[in-house]
């Protein structure tokens, strides 16, 4: 898929009421993006895919739901407020800031657009060696030797490479004097990891076990682009996997599996996806890999697997001076208990908002097809059923003859197991062509001979293929088309 039809894709999010920029009126907020109608149906369902892959299929995870504001001293424990901060450099002419990293990144593309692999390859090794030793000034050096201009102002007026921390703050408290500064969590993971103990005793878990949660997270991000690819408030979906010391490469490799299976289950194609092992580790993690998606714009990360030892978990011991350890009774192999310890943990970490971006991308579909004997385009969703927004569209042909009764009575029959979509507007072929749109995998039309037999047609999404069936067999046919199992089982 080109960038065009990426174009295309972030048009139509918005003209079906999938995407729209945050504050629009006010001409929008910088990478900041609102979900509409059939946006918020597919987003709640793929979100339902995950939790209930992680929670419903393993009886040793269980949910939680953190508060957004925590404690300040969580961040200085997990190390945000010291370490979390991405290298930016800025242009003197255009005043315009950016991810160094990012920068040279940009270069390495073009080289490999231009052929000129074995430069792209040198200045990849350069950059990844600068990043692990955190070397701003190779970072610039890299910067200048690559004669990089600013894509505003053309000059390559450079400041020197900082250090800019990407967590947002506030205030909590009314009075200036005795208000507390607190940041918007960055990650959902540090609620699961201050809640370890509360979740272990009360849920009498056992190791391993693990914790799973959703929700918003907060990023200033400096370079917010690729429309809901990089936000500055987001949403995760992670789960910490709790392991006893020294068994956390199984389980790194564990997770790392099944995660990936997870994804090709949304048949978005199995070519689509590759691992990319960290080189630059985050500060908590021993091992760390992304499962990248073939975005239109390249692979870029759409999930994180990470090996976080027990970084988190000491740290929060230490600084809170609680113990958060767990007792294990079984006994190793000279027939002694484990005993106390602080687990070790492996993360899966998972952006709804970039999963909604792939599920978007890879079902976005122009066709040619036959229509009234004259060849004509449809824009078509291939959403697996179970996630479409609308599960089924009924059209009674007119609106009158007791047409909208019959239909009306369907959709009364189907609307507590499936999202129903009723119209009576326009020819049935621009109906059909709107629910292709929005992805809804079946459509119903009621007409005369409903009347006379009870029997309506059925119109399949993908095939386009028609079928007189009755009334009374829609439900199954439904349930057989749509259902978790084909995702989860
Ligand atoms: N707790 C680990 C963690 O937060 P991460 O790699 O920084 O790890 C995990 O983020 C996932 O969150 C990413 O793989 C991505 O899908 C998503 N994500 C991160 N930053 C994002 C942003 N600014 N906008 C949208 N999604 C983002």
């Amino acid at each position: 898929m080109s960038e065009d039809i990426f174009k295309q894709v972030v048009s139509h999010a918005k003209e079906y009421g999938f995407v729209f920029p945050s504050s629009e009126i006010y001409d929008g907020l910088g990478a900041v993006y609102d979900y509409g109608q059939n946006g918020v149906e597919l987003k709640n369902n793929l979100r339902q895919y995950w939790w209930k892959a992680m929670t419903q299929l393993h009886e040793n995870i269980v949910g939680i739901d953190a508060a957004i504001f925590m404690h300040p001293k969580t961040w200085k424990a997990s190390g945000h407020v010291d370490g979390f901060s991405d290298p930016m450099i800025d242009n003197k002419d255009s005043k315009k800031r950016y991810r160094a990293d990012q920068l040279l990144e940009d270069k390495i593309a073009r080289y490999e657009k231009d052929g000129k692999t074995q430069k792209a390859e040198q200045l990849q090794h350069e950059l990844d060696q600068a990043l692990l030793d955190s070397n701003l000034v190779q970072l610039k050096t890299l910067i200048e030797q690559h004669e990089i201009v600013c894509p505003i102002s053309g000059t390559r007026n450079w400041t020197d490479v900082r250090q800019f921390n990407l967590m947002f703050s506030t205030e909590m408290g009314a009075m200036a004097e005795d208000a507390d500064k607190i940041y918007l969590r960055p990650e959902t993971a540090q609620g699961i990891f201050v809640n370890f103990l509360n979740v272990q005793k009360t849920g009498r878990m056992k190791i391993p076990f693990g914790i799973a949660q959703t929700g918003k997270a907060f990023r200033n991000e400096i370079i917010a682009r690729q429309f809901i690819m990089r936000m500055r408030e987001f949403e995760q979906m992670e789960m910490q996997f709790f392991v006893r010391p020294g068994t956390q490469k199984h389980w790194y490799e564990y997770w790392k599996e099944a995660r990936l299976n997870w994804h090709k289950k949304l048949g978005l194609g199995e070519q689509n996806y590759r691992y990319h092992d960290h080189v630059k580790l985050a500060h908590y993690a021993d091992a760390a890999v992304d499962i990248e998606f073939n975005f239109p714009f390249g692979f870029k990360e759409l999930e994180g697997i990470h090996s976080r030892t027990d970084f988190d978990l000491r740290n929060h011991q230490e600084l809170s001076g609680k113990k958060l350890q767990f007792f294990d009774n079984e006994l190793d192999e000279s027939g002694k208990p484990y005993g106390n310890y602080i687990p070790y943990v492996v993360e899966t970490s998972v952006g709804l908002d970039r999963l909604f971006l792939a599920v978007l991308c890879a079902s976005y579909k122009e066709e040619e097809v036959i229509n009234e004997d004259k060849k004509d385009t449809r824009v078509v969703l291939t959403i697996p059923p179970v996630l479409a927004p609308y599960k089924v569209a009924v059209f009674p042909l007119t609106k009158k003859d007791g047409l909208p009764e019959v239909a009306r009575n369907i959709i009364n029959d189907l609307k507590i197991d499936y999202t129903c979509f009723y119209e009576e507007k326009d020819a049935i072929g621009k109906r059909y062509r709107r629910q292709d749109a929005i992805g809804t995998p079946f459509c119903i039309t009621v007409d005369h001979e409903s009347l006379e037999n009870q029997t309506v047609t059925i119109r399949y999404r993908d095939s386009m293929k028609q079928e007189r069936i009755a009334i009374a067999d829609i439900k199954k046919i439904l349930a057989d088309e749509i259902n978790w199992h084909k995702l989860l089982a």
